[in-house]
């Protein structure tokens, strides 16, 4: 096939400014940053650089849209129609965004199209389900009293996103947060402000009234910073580094504002030696591999039981050499470029140190090609668990394989560490499945899989991994809070 017909053309960028109050607005500022394509290294256009006064007038018009606008006044139902109609203009558009996505993340168009806009209109269209559907109790006290319980919307939410999953991330804050009926406040990652900013005019052409989404484009420690500490937020829903959310948490301390944050991991993929050793390394290779390494959940510590491991090495080796690395637009790639030169040297940091520390890499290991961010699919073995490689997020292509023949002594490496994201095990003895997925300290355990998501299954982690829930009913319930009203019977 032509080149031509298996490459994807460049979509045309039609927001880069502040989405404030249901208009597009420079920053008060008038300052811009500059948001590059990571495998070309060039840039794509010039994005309103909102600070604290943008930030100010986004959470006065969010405020306005909670209090007294029209989004505390409609029906649940309506709400939820309103969120079914942008999931429908997203899946009319899909191929655009999915364009887009790419464009400015890296991420292989395929991967976003296929991969992250299903997930996308899934989760909207799970939580549009949900938006009448959320209520109280009654609860029978001591006396002659009627007590229920209303779940009502915590109010203005402050959502800072990152740049792996970067519409998926508006779908998972999104969702939960109108369904329950907040208005919101969102500051998408400096590296992929594109997307999110296209849903918001989706979003306006949907009918959600004005105020009731505002994205202010910009930096952490400016836009971020101020809208944690802004008196008129609510709640603070957060994904990125586990650095990012301690800060938050002190800047949200004067406040006491509700926190949910979803962090890093470095998550135990376990292969036992009665598995079906295909399928745990197609497993363990899409587990590490999948969106160039950048998952917060990445099977970055490869388990490999002793027996099996001189079999499973080969097959894993075999799969990263495979792996098409090049241009994310063109439709047979599986990797692209990683999302900017401080992750790209952040990784190569750490390939280095699995050189220096005495790990054997077995395949990849280097830069590829000249151009863009682009990092070879890499495999270490011979990892032992003091190795930085076995101890850090390394958020890109980067492979540890650590082997063990003991249980129990497994299960506790499996827990040396103060991430708890996830983890795996591939094994047909159901035994020791539930065992493993009982006693890992993780918020998520896959059996014989890796990385399926579902918008009703709640997503999270142990330890500094995070804090609370997102997805399913737990990550409603994160956008609510509980009311208790007790009426007198005596007349
Ligand atoms: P980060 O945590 O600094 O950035 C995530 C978001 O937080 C961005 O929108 C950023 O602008 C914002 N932010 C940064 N500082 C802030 C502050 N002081 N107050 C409020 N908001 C702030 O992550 P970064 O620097 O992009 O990546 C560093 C490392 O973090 C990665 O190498 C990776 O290990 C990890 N990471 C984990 C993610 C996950 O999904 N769990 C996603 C992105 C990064
Ligand atoms: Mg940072």
């Amino acid at each position: 096939m032509a080149i031509a017909e298996t490459t994807i053309a460049s979509p045309k960028i039609k927001h880069t400014e502040c989405f404030i109050d249901g208009r597009w607005r420079p920053s008060i500022s008038g300052k811009t940053f500059q948001t590059v394509n990571p495998a070309t290294e060039e840039v794509i256009c010039d994005v309103a650089e909102g600070d604290s006064a943008d930030i100010d007038a986004a959470v006065k018009a969010a405020r306005h849209a909670f209090e007294s606008g029209p989004w505390s006044k409609m029906d649940a139902r309506d709400r939820g129609k309103l969120m079914f109609r942008l999931a429908d203009l997203i899946e009319e558009e899909i191929d655009e965004l999915a364009a887009l996505e790419s464009l400015d993340n890296g991420k292989p168009f395929r991967e976003a199209r296929y991969g992250d806009l299903p997930l996308v209109l899934d989760c909207l269209r799970y939580y549009a389900g949900y938006a009448d559907k959320i209520h109280g109790s009654t609860i029978p006290i001591r006396g002659n009293f009627f007590t229920y319980t209303r779940r009502e919307a915590v109010g203005v939410a402050g959502q800072i996103i990152p740049w792996n999953f970067p519409m998926l991330m508006v779908a998972w804050k999104w969702g939960p947060a109108l369904a329950a009926g907040c208005t919101i406040v969102m500051k998408p990652a400096e590296q992929t402000p594109l997307s999110c900013l296209r849903l918001a005019q989706l979003a306006k052409e949907a009918g959600i009234p004005d105020g009731v989404i505002n994205v202010v484009p910009g930096y952490g420690p400016t836009a971020g910073a101020s809208l944690v500490k802004h008196p008129g937020v609510d709640k603070i829903a957060f994904t990125g580094e586990h650095r990012t959310a301690q800060i938050i948490m002190r800047d949200a301390s004067e406040s006491l504002k509700r926190l949910t944050f979803e962090l890093g991991g470095k998550s135990p993929n376990v292969v036992m030696a009665d598995a079906d050793l295909d399928k745990a390394a197609q497993g363990a290779y899409i587990g590490l591999f999948l969106n160039q390494g950048q998952c917060c959940c990445a099977g970055s510590r490869v388990f490999v039981e002793k027996k099996v491991h001189a079999e499973f090495v080969d097959k894993i080796q075999r799969l990263a050499k495979n792996r098409r690395v090049g241009n994310p637009m063109s439709l047979d790639t599986e990797q692209g470029p990683q999302v900017d030169q401080a992750q790209f040297d952040k990784i190569m940091s750490y390939i280095e140190k699995g050189n220096a520390e005495g790990a054997k890499c077995v395949a990849g290991g280097a830069r590829f090609g000249d151009r863009g961010y682009f990092v070879q699919p890499t495999v270490f073995d011979g990892v032992n668990d003091s190795m930085s490689i076995a101890k850090e997020e390394i958020f890109g292509p980067v492979m540890s394989v650590l082997t063990f023949d003991d249980w129990e002594d497994l299960v506790k490496r499996a827990n040396n560490t103060f991430y708890g994201l996830a983890a795996a095990i591939w094994t047909k003895n159901v035994g020791r499945a539930h065992e493993f997925a009982k006693r890992v300290r993780a918020g998520t355990v896959w059996v014989n899989c890796y990385d399926v998501f579902d918008a009703a299954a709640p997503f999270g982690g142990f330890k500094m991994s995070g804090q609370g829930r997102e997805l399913g009913e737990e990550g409603l319930k994160a956008y609510t809070e509980s009311k208790t009203v007790t009426v007198s019977l005596d007349s």
